[in-house]
């Protein structure tokens, strides 16, 4: 080829590849014209921005993680594998946590209460599985700053790297009429998005308000979990978050007779605390295996198992779990009987929160 030719070539080549890059920058969103309806009476454009960013990677140091990557709908906003990938290729410490509820009052009737101003006493917004956040607002920016997980240093130089992505400025002056772009409002987005998850919609409370029915099977595990194993004492599933707990919220269930990751004393320092950890919500547990804060149960009927005959008696097990002689209880659970209490838990699935399109992800290509 002569140069003529070629140099033509080439500027065909990147007249092109510039209107292909104008063209994906349309195209990186699918976002509806008018935002869903995340909550009543706010700006819903706030929420949809805190989707944007819930599942964007720009979010991490090198692009490669969003809280969507460890956070997953599918699985009740949970991980499915026991620890999770960071930007680095490192593994998290914990089990990712299934996102849902997260302020919500004890009745359910009340999801989108601001969390510091919720007062009723005993009531803990204890975040992560040692309770060492409560302020959700701030802990939302956490992850991004994780050494493990996102990396990010400087939450201001965030915005600024945001203000250079081609979809933010709109947002953020839908949101907040105004494009200026502040880790603040970053925050406040994020975490009203995160709020408004809500799994109030499983066939156990359709079947509290008389529009669904219980089988057999699955009230015979109501009544085991209610009454005779006790479980509900703990993982109260009839209220949303499942840990409105007047003991704390935190519990020794006796998984070792040596904790290597010492749960909620790491926050408090106290070696009564050892080896407690936050009482899960059963809420969407179907989806969200595997389980515990280390992940070491792949399914819940091996969950049934360290209840039924697995527990380890340590100095700080619960009350509840032990013998009147305080050694661990070998509840003994028959093999029926974990059929049935997994046939309930399964009633505690929302499938509206796993599959809903107002909380998947709206990046077309990433
Ligand atoms: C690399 C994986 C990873 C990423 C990325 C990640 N998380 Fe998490 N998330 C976790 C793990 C692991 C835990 C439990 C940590 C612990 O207890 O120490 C957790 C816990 C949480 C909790 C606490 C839930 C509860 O009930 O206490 C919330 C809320 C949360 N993450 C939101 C987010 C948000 C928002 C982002 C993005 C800004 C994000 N996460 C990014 C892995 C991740
Ligand atoms: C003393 C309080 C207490 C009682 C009673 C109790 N649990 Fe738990 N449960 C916990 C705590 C705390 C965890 C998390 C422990 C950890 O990760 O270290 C947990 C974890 C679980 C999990 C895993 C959840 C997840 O997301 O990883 C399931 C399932 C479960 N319990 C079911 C039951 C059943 C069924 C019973 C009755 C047989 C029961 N629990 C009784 C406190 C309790």
């Amino acid at each position: 080829m002569k140069t003529p030719y070629l140099l033509a070539f080439a500027l065909l080549v990147l007249v092109s590849c510039k209107k292909e890059e104008a063209i994906l920058k349309e195209s990186y969103l699918d976002l509806p014209a008018e935002p869903a309806n995340y909550v009543e009476g706010i700006n819903n454009n706030i929420p949809e921005l805190g989707r944007v960013l819930f599942y964007d990677k720009s979010l991490s140091i090198n692009n490669s993680v969003s809280c969507g990557s460890c956070h997953k709908q599918v699985f009740g906003f949970a991980d499915n594998v026991a620890f999770s990938r960071g930007f680095d290729n490192q593994l998290t410490l914990r089990n990712s946590m299934p996102i849902q509820n997260i302020g919500s009052g004890f009745f359910g009737i009340t999801p989108f209460i601001k969390v510091e101003d919720f007062s009723f006493p005993g009531f803990s917004q204890s975040l992560f599985w040692d309770g060492r956040e409560s302020n959700l607002d701030q802990m939302v920016l956490k992850p991004i700053i994780n050494h493990v997980e996102m990396g990010i240093t400087d939450l201001n130089e965030l915005a600024e790297k945001l203000k250079t992505m081609p979809y933010y400025e709109p947002l953020f002056k839908k949101a907040y009429d105004s494009e200026e772009i502040t880790p603040q409002k970053i925050s406040t987005a994020i975490s009203w998005f995160v709020r408004s998850i809500s799994t109030n919609q499983t066939k156990l409370d359709k079947s509290r308000q008389g529009l669904a029915q219980l089988s057999a099977l699955e009230l015979n595990g109501q009544s085991l979990f209610f009454t005779k194993y006790d479980c509900n004492s703990c993982h109260q599933v009839t209220i949303p978050n499942g840990y409105l707990s007047l003991g704390g919220g935190f519990a020794n269930i006796g998984l070792d007779e040596v904790y290597s990751d010492n749960g909620l004393a790491k926050t408090t320092g106290l070696s009564t605390d050892v080896g407690k950890f936050k009482i899960p919500s059963l809420r969407n547990v179907s989806l969200t295996a595997p389980y515990m804060h280390d992940g070491r149960f792949a399914t819940l009927e091996e969950v049934m198992e360290h209840y039924s005959e697995g527990m380890a008696t340590h100095q700080n097990l619960d009350a509840r779990l032990r013998n009147a002689d305080g050694q661990a209880r070998i509840m003994n659970i028959s093999e029926s009987e974990k059929k049935a209490i997994i046939a309930f838990l399964h009633t505690l699935t929302d499938f509206q929160a796993a599959t809903d399109p107002k909380f998947a992800n709206p990046f077309k290509s990433r």
